[in-house]
């Protein structure tokens, strides 16, 4: 698996653009892509889903679903990790 980093000190500057456009190009090169958005602003999550589905996983109830719910157990002394959604494009 190849994994690319995009970093930049200065905040504002496109990077998660950049990523959302790079992934979704060589996804349709058939290339398989994995975005994994770890960002609490939640940009790249925003780009990919739509409406609906993001208030599905940031609802109160469903926080479990998110990154932060997954490793929230852990985080907690409460449990291990719990298992993030996934969305299959
Ligand atoms: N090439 C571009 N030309 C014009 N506007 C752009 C370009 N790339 C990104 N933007 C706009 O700039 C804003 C910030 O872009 P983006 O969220 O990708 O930056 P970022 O570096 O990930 O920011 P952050 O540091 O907050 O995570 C967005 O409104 C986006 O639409
Ligand atoms: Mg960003």
């Amino acid at each position: 698996m190849k994994t690319i980093g995009f970093f930049n000190n200065k905040g504002g500057v496109g990077k998660t653009s950049l990523v959302y456009h790079l992934a979704w190009m060589y996804a349709e090169l058939q290339v398989r892509v994995i975005a994994a958005d770890l960002d609490p602003q939640a940009n790249l999550t925003s780009m990919f889903l739509d409406d609906e589905d993001l208030e599905v996983i940031w609802t109160e109830q469903s926080r479990v679903q998110t990154i932060f719910g997954a490793i929230q157990p852990l985080l907690e002394g409460l449990g291990d990790i719990a298992e993030p959604a996934r969305y299959s494009r």
